[in-house]
């Protein structure tokens, strides 16, 4: 037998296949045994409820697809009543995600979650500040430390931070968010771009750039979590066109604890838990006693 559960500081999942953040909900209960997954990480819930950005807001890319959703959500007191006594009854792991637009909304949205009964937290700091002129969170050192560590000081919950390519040097912010105290980083969030209607010569998302997600951004995820593992101590969640248990195992031998499935899941509901089959099949194949083994196992 092969053991496949894994830690993500003290939080236990049975496999390390979670749902991406934004692509999954419980809706999908309906269709797949959700009980499969190792977890569930929720849309990203802010204070007060947000509308989102206006359409066109999803776009189809060569290999992906580009999104300017705009974080569209029912603010967390909407969350607590509406949604999540639903997440709780799916037999996994839910990690509620927040998002803010400065950094004093982060912990208030989790002294509401505290005692809610979910299992962890990830911290969404792709979001604009704006006191910051607009700027990410996640694109400067300190305001990321800032976000992390306010959210620390309010819950003893596991914390993922969950970390934004769209910077010069990933390493130094995620340095940054380990020493204010997350258990784990996600690598990554979506990849800044823009596409264009050549016929009324404009561009095709309302808010003219969005964020691209699915196959095309695998291999940048990758180098991100092979980088990263070199540099960090804490567990790294592999996020960013995993679509089989192929690409899964690339990023865990890469140095990937655990991995979300975003994208994919529009195509195909069940892939999540094919990926947890295929992962299985290939830890019985290749005598694998514990997940832990694979991890890192990168031979260069
Ligand atoms: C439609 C859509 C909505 C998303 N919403 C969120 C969100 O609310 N919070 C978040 O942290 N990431 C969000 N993401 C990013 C995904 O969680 C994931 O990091 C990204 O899509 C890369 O993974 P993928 O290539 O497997 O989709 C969203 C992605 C998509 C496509």
């Amino acid at each position: 037998m092969t053991d496949i559960s894994v830690k993500i500081g003290n939080l236990r999942l049975k496999n390390p296949v979670m749902v991406a953040s934004g692509t999954y909900g419980y809706e999908y209960a309906d269709f797949v045994d959700v009980s499969k997954l190792g977890g569930i990480v929720a849309k990203s819930i802010t204070l007060n409820p947000k509308q989102g950005n206006p359409p066109p807001r999803i776009y189809e890319t060569p290999c992906g697809m580009l999104n300017t959703i705009g974080l569209e959500n029912v603010g967390v007191e909407g969350f607590l009543k509406k949604k999540l006594p639903k997440f709780k009854k799916l037999r996994t792991k839910i990690i509620a995600s927040i998002a803010g637009s400065t950094v004093d909304e982060y912990p208030k949205v989790v002294r509401r979650l505290e005692r809610s009964g979910i299992d962890g937290i990830e911290i969404n700091i792709s979001c604009p500040n704006v006191n910051e002129g607009g700027m990410l969170f996640g694109q400067d050192p300190k305001t990321a430390y800032s976000v992390i560590s306010s959210v620390r000081k309010v819950t003893k919950l596991p914390l993922i931070a969950k970390l934004t390519p769209n910077v010069g040097d990933i390493s130094i912010i995620a340095k940054a968010v380990v020493e204010a105290g997350c258990d784990a980083i996600s690598v990554i969030n979506t990849i800044v771009g823009m596409a264009v209607d050549i016929e009324d010569r404009r561009p095709v998302l309302s808010m003219i750039t969005g964020g691209l997600s699915g196959p095309a951004i695998k291999p940048i995820a990758l180098h991100y979590v092979y980088s990263l593992y070199r540099e960090v101590k804490v567990p790294i969640i592999g996020v960013g066109g995993i679509a089989t248990a192929k690409d899964a195992l690339e990023f865990i031998i890469t140095g990937a604890t655990a991995v979300q499935v975003g994208t994919a899941n529009f195509i195909n509901p069940k892939v999540s838990i094919e990926i947890v089959d295929g992962i299985k099949k290939y830890c019985v194949e290749k005598a694998v006693k514990k997940i832990g083994e694979l991890v890192g196992s990168l031979k260069l």
